[in-house]
């Protein structure tokens, strides 16, 4: 006898025991068939027993290990066979109060995890449904945009100082990733005629260093409306629906005179802080959130530049318009008090899972 009459022999009651076990209809058949080959006096352990009769090292290693391989291939063949039945007896007994073999009804069931939305998502959403229920329709642009797009249609010269507050990271080829949602007004004009009212949600990216109020990359949603004789004090209109709709009837809104190329007159606006100043009212000094002041930032916004207009081929005499932008992290931040932008983008599932 050597190894290879050893292998052979193995081989065929391999294939013997493959065919028994293919055949066992029950998990206690495939039971059986495991005591009755890999068990302690099982049909393998007589091979191991002829190891001992070889004549040399070589062989014996050979033979050792044609055993072993022989014993892993077979158990993996009954685990298989044992999961195909089990999962058979569930199947069947679907429906069924009666159990069956193989399967334990006593054990505690697996809970699924069930997802939730984002919170920076679910808020950017929320903010197009308000809108959306005051006629705006939604659209999105590209993140990857054109120099064009994101500065010089907007009014926001090359040499202009204002381009600084709207750096980005710049890509090959002239393109760079939009700095604000601001450039699909262009896309969204220049490809349709008046009237227009939009909100566009997307991501917008800023070379800022990660703190606990920046983030190279947040979020935005753009608004936009143009038609004859749209004014600011309509602009003044939607924005205080929304705050009121968002944040509860007793916010009180405020604009501020403020710069931007692509709007004249602008604004920003300011809500009363929500985490000191919750009534209108009263304004706890020492607050965080609003640096000692009552109110917090929430978007700019303003009456659409006339070269704007003219830019994308709209006739400025005719038609006005507003258009705003605001920071959704910082609108989330205020509506659940959330004091760190970088719990948003880090993945930690108790935070995430409060929403
Ligand atoms: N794009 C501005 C920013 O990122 C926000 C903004 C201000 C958007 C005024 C507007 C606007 O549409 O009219 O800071």
């Amino acid at each position: 006898m050597d190894s290879s009459e050893i292998a052979a022999r193995l081989e065929t009651v391999e294939a013997e025991a493959r065919s028994a076990v293919e055949a066992a209809q029950t998990v206690a058949a495939v039971a059986q068939l495991r005591t009755r080959y890999l068990g302690r006096s099982g049909v393998l352990r007589g091979f191991t027993g002829m190891i001992a009769g070889l004549a040399s090292g070589e062989e014996k290693a050979a033979a050792g290990q044609s055993i072993n391989s022989a014993k892993m291939r077979l158990e993996e063949t009954l685990c298989a066979r044992e999961a195909e039945l089990g999962r058979a007896a569930i199947e069947g007994d679907a429906g069924a109060a009666r159990p069956r073999a193989g399967f334990d009804f006593s054990l505690p069931g697996t809970r699924p995890r069930v997802g939730r939305r984002h919170p920076v998502y679910a808020t950017m959403e929320a903010i197009c449904e308000t809108f959306g229920r005051m006629g705006f329709g939604v659209e999105v642009g590209p993140e990857i945009e054109t120099g064009f797009n994101n500065f010089e249609a907007l009014n926001i010269p090359m040499e202009h100082p204002s381009r600084d507050a709207f750096d980005t990271f710049y890509l090959q080829g002239g393109l760079l990733l939009r700095s604000h949602t601001s450039p699909v007004q262009i896309r969204v004009m220049t490809r349709q005629k008046p009237p227009v009212r939009i909100v566009v949600p997307g991501k917008v990216f800023r070379p800022d260093a990660p703190d606990a109020s920046h983030s190279p990359m947040f979020h935005q949603v753009e608004g936009l409306m143009v038609d004859e004789g749209v004014s600011f004090a309509d602009l003044k209109g939607v924005l205080t629906v929304f705050a009121r709709d968002f944040y509860g009837p007793n916010v009180r809104m405020r604009f501020r005179p403020s710069y931007f190329p692509f709007t004249e007159p602008s604004a920003e606006v300011d809500i009363t802080c929500l985490l000191c100043n919750k009534t209108g009212q009263v304004h706890v000094p020492g607050c965080p959130v609003c640096k000692y002041s009552g109110w917090v930032e929430i978007l700019g916004a303003g009456m659409v530049h006339p070269r704007v207009l003219e830019g994308v081929g709209y006739d400025a005499e005719k038609y006005t318009g507003f258009a705003f932008g605001m920071g959704v992290e910082r609108v989330a931040m205020l509506k659940y008090e959330i004091d760190d932008i970088r719990l948003f983008t880090e993945n930690n599932m108790a935070f995430l899972e409060q929403f």
